[in-house]
């Protein structure tokens, strides 16, 4: 069964490469149709035009944010995307985007969900004190990082551990973590809906 995957990105695009590699070497059976991006400079729309995948920026105003939106969805419609993977997409999703593409937006957070949510989850987590951290799949709900899991990856937190270390930790968890928690959910939602 194969998908089509339509990325978001505001930044280094870190997970959106672990995605395209996952894809190259066959465990994801998926394409990769567009990668749009709220920030001109992102890293992440270089590597999608290094592969030849479409990349387009999208100015985000936040006076009206469905400006973005509108453009964002009329582009994933166009590229007949199943699925629209925010992978560092550093804004809010609103209800509008959220109902277009109704349990269709995954999202991955570096911690343990429902803990340490918004920004800066892994200097949360060590802030707090937790001995256990990890990264987090989920759908886009109106909650922010608040809707279903759909997979998760514990990472220990050591007695050492700086931001950078912790964070490097999560982050290649995140890279195994979300080709596959895309894998599972997407076979799951498209044949429930073949059967449906
Ligand atoms: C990741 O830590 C992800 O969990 C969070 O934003 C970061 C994006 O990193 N949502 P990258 O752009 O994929 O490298």
């Amino acid at each position: 069964m194969s998908f089509r995957l339509g990325v978001l990105a505001s930044g280094r695009g870190s997970n959106f490469l672990a995605i395209l590699r996952s894809i190259e070497k066959g465990e994801l059976d998926a394409e990769l149709c567009i990668l749009i991006s709220d920030c001109e400079q992102a890293p992440a729309l270089e590597i999608a035009r290094q592969r030849s995948i479409p990349a387009k920026y999208i100015r985000y105003s936040k006076k009206d944010r469905q400006v973005f939106e509108r453009e964002a969805a009329v582009q994933l419609e166009n590229y007949a995307c199943d699925f629209v993977i925010l992978a560092g997409f550093m804004r809010l999703v609103t209800p509008w985007l959220i109902q277009r593409f109704s349990r269709r937006i995954l999202n991955i957070h570096p911690s343990l969900l429902p803990a340490f949510k918004g920004l800066k989850a892994q200097a949360q987590a060590l802030a707090y004190g937790v001995k256990i951290s990890g990264c987090t799949v989920h759908i886009v709900n109106e909650e922010l990082d608040g809707g279903p899991i759909i997979a998760q990856k514990a990472v220990e937190v050591r007695s050492d551990d700086t931001l950078e270390s912790l964070s490097a930790r999560i982050l290649v968890e995140e890279h195994h973590l979300y080709p596959k928690a895309i894998r599972h959910y997407g076979e799951k939602l498209l044949k429930s809906q073949v059967m449906a």
